[in-house]
C-alpha cells in the first residue's frame, strides 16, 4: 500500500508489516524499543513485535531486565520498524502498559521449549559469572519440568506500546521521500499533522 491510499495508521501499518514478512530475509518483526530511565537516559535495544492491534503494540521480555526497570520509572517508549530492503521507516511513540497475565500465558504456551526453559535459565542483564553457570541452571529447570508443561515465570512478562503518534516514511527517487506524521485524538480518531505545507 502506497502512503497516500489511507488515513488510518493502524491499517497502514499492517499493510506494511505484511509487505515486510513477504521481502524480508529474517525477523520481520524486529524493532528497536528505546526507553529512559526516571532521570531521562535513554537505552535501546531490538525486540520482536509479537502482537498488534488498534490498542497497541506488543513484545515480551524479561521483567528484571534493564528495560523492565526503565518501565518501571517511566511509562513512555518509542519503537522503530526499518526495513532496510523496502526502504521504509515506522517510529511510534507512547504510553508503556503491562500485558495482562492472560496474555503473556498464552503467548509463552506457543513458544518452543528450550525457548520457555532458556526463560526460567535466564537473568537477562543481569550478569552471570559464565556460559557454564547459564548451562547448569539450564540443566536444572530442565530436570524440575521433566515432562511437564513449562510455565510461564513470574519474571517473564510482556508489555504493550499505546501509541500517541506515529510517522511512515517511505524512500522515493531523487530524495523526495514521503512521511506522514499521524497523532492520536482524545476520540480515538487520528489526526494528521502535515510535515510539508
Ligand atoms: C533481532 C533481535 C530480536 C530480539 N528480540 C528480543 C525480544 O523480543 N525480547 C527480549 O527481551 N530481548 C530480545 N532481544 C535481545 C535484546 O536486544 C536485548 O539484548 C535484551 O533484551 C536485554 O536488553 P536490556 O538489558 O536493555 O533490557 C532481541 C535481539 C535481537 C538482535
Amino acid at each position: 500500500m502506497c502512503l497516500a491510499m489511507t488515513n488510518d495508521p493502524h491499517a497502514l501499518f499492517r499493510d506494511w508489516m505484511e509487505e515486510a514478512k513477504a521481502s524480508e530475509p529474517n525477523d520481520p518483526n524486529a524493532m528497536a524499543l528505546a526507553t529512559a530511565d526516571a532521570a531521562g537516559h535513554p537505552s535501546v535495544r531490538m525486540v520482536l513485535l509479537k502482537g498488534h492491534s488498534e490498542g497497541g503494540f506488543v513484545f515480551y521480555t524479561n521483567l528484571e531486565s534493564h528495560k523492565a526497570d526503565d518501565l518501571r520509572e517511566n511509562q513512555q517508549a518509542a519503537l522503530l520498524f526499518h526495513w532496510k530492503s523496502l526502504r521504509r521507516q515506522i517510529r511510534i511513540e507512547g504510553r508503556v502498559e503491562r500485558a495482562t497475565d492472560e496474555e503473556a500465558d498464552a503467548y509463552f504456551a506457543t513458544r518452543g521449549r528450550d525457548s520457555q526453559l532458556g526463560a526460567w535459565a535466564s537473568d537477562q542483564s543481569r550478569p552471570l559469572e559464565t556460559r557454564a553457570v547459564f548451562e547448569a541452571r539450564f540443566d536444572d529447570v530442565q530436570k524440575r519440568f521433566d515432562g511437564g508443561d513449562v510455565p510461564r515465570p513470574p519474571h517473564w512478562g510482556g508489555y504493550r506500546v499505546i501509541p500517541l503518534n506515529m510517522e511512515f516514511w517511505q524512500d522515493r527517487a531523487h530524495r523526495l521521500h514521503e512521511r506522514r506524521f499521524f497523532l492520536a485524538q482524545e476520540d480515538g480518531s487520528w489526526a494528521e499533522r502535515l510535515l510539508y505545507p
